[in-house]
């Protein structure tokens, strides 16, 4: 069993390559090679992306595609999506296409307000925590005047505080419940500063307060940080078209309709399929948020936090017919950044803020939103007619003959061959070994 290692990160990048590929690597004599292999040519970008975390060996490639042709609110847009999954950047370019012959897609920024809690301990008497915090609030708020300083300037900063009793579950339990407007910035440095003073000024402050000094009993911070669920930070996005224009291959327009409803009501009552289903959408969203710098596990949390917001995991789309319209929509609680952060750091989210038009944090909000809309629809239009498989490998089968290590010209004719022919590991290797006989 190898040993621990102490100061490591002191190491230097071929120091700590040499450790891993002694230590643990010793079966694979390339593994040195292929790490160095992903090593960028350029030495200012690498360093830049060596920096972003601790202990950087190598980079991790993951494809940056484009999906053209959504209209949004009666504007063209190119969306950019960083993903791994061969199937997802053709649904979005599908369903772009789709809706672009049907109108589009119609977006609205619901609200922007962020939040954040102090969780605190208090084990005194309620209306002493409630009358401190009336003589307080003042203070606090006055406490982060030179953190807001250049939110403030921008349009945004702290929005209000409350004290929140959740003694009824946990007791002892407060919070110094926090919103927040943070105009184009994701905001999580911000508010944690905030919330970090406030919360030192809250407990700092509570020691002059005569009821406390009478009971003996000072409120205590536990924590403070922002909360990932952002339930007032919604985008909506919705298309919508005439029952008859649905129509998709051999299915007419009323039966695709009503067939998509019924699925999405399925997905509405039972959570395993809730949970695939809105895995979907995520695709089209993790993409999108990946490709433009943002924290896509700050949203995965959030949006399915939103998903069980009634007490039951839910599908995160609705649809239904209204005197024969078809109308798909959805609502994601979405917290992202168009300034700060890795946002103005990595020179690809540079080129796909330009893709985007330079958009804020609203407009990308309902960027996002449509690619989770058009994600969802491109998938459920598959389940419900051609089955998924079949598009997905289709766009797989590149990946298998890659494992085969096909030449250009055989991989030419497999692909011409599986127009036609079902797509599987077995029947391409098998098409391949033929090929080389
Ligand atoms: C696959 O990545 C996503 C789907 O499973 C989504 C769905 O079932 O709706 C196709």
């Amino acid at each position: 069993m190898a040993s621990p290692i102490s100061g490591f990160s002191n190491k230097s990048k071929k120091e700590k390559i040499q450790w891993l590929a002694d230590t643990y690597l010793t079966g694979n004599p390339d593994a040195i090679d292929t790490l160095k292999k992903y090593w960028n040519a350029d030495e200012k970008l690498q360093n830049l992306h060596d920096d972003f975390i601790e202990n950087t060996l190598t980079n991790y490639y993951l494809p940056f595609g484009i999906a053209p042709n959504f209209l949004i609110n009666d504007a063209l847009y190119v969306i950019p999506m960083v993903i791994e999954e061969s199937s997802v950047v053709a649904a979005a370019s599908n369903a772009a296409k789709y809706w672009l012959e049907r109108g589009g897609f119609k977006t609205e920024v619901i609200s922007t307000v962020k939040n954040g809690q102090v969780h605190i301990n208090f084990f005194g008497s309620d209306k002493n925590i409630r009358a401190y915090f009336s003589e307080v609030k003042p203070k606090l708020l006055a406490s982060i005047a030179s953190i807001e300083r250049n939110m403030k300037k921008r349009g945004g900063g702290l929005l209000d505080i409350q004290l929140v009793s959740t003694t009824e579950k946990l007791e002892g339990y407060y919070q110094l419940h926090c919103t927040f407007e943070t105009r184009d910035a994701m905001g999580a440095n911000f508010i944690n500063s905030c919330l970090e003073q406030i919360a030192q000024t809250f407990e700092s402050e509570s020691t002059h307060f005569a009821a406390f000094s009478e009971e003996n009993l000072f409120p205590q911070v536990v924590l403070s940080i922002l909360s990932n669920y952002v339930p007032e930070c919604l985008v909506r996005a919705e298309v919508s078209c005439p029952v008859a224009a649905l129509s998709f291959k051999k299915v007419d327009g009323p039966e695709f309709a009503a067939n998509f409803v019924r699925a999405i009501q399925i997905a509405k009552t039972e959570p395993r399929r809730a949970v695939t289903h809105n895995k979907g959408i995520m695709n089209g969203v993790d993409a999108v948020i990946l490709a433009t710098g943002n924290d896509f596990r700050a949203v995965e949390a959030g949006v399915h936090a939103y998903a069980a917001k009634d007490g039951h995991y839910t599908s995160l789309t609705d649809a239904k017919i209204e005197n024969d319209i078809f109308h798909f929509w959805i609502e994601l609680p979405l917290a992202l950044g168009t300034v700060g952060g890795l946002t103005s750091l990595h020179p690809m989210v540079k080129v796909a803020f330009e893709i985007l038009q330079q958009p804020n944090a609203k407009d990308l909000m309902q960027i996002v939103a449509v690619a989770g809309l058009a994600q969802n629809f491109a998938a459920v239009k598959s389940l419900l007619t051609t089955g998924i498989q079949q598009g997905h490998m289709k766009m797989h089968l590149m990946n298998i003959l890659n494992q085969l290590e096909a030449t250009s010209e055989e991989k030419e004719k497999a692909v011409t061959y599986f127009t036609d022919n079902p797509v599987s590991h077995s029947a391409a290797a098998a098409f391949i070994n033929q090929l080389r006989d």
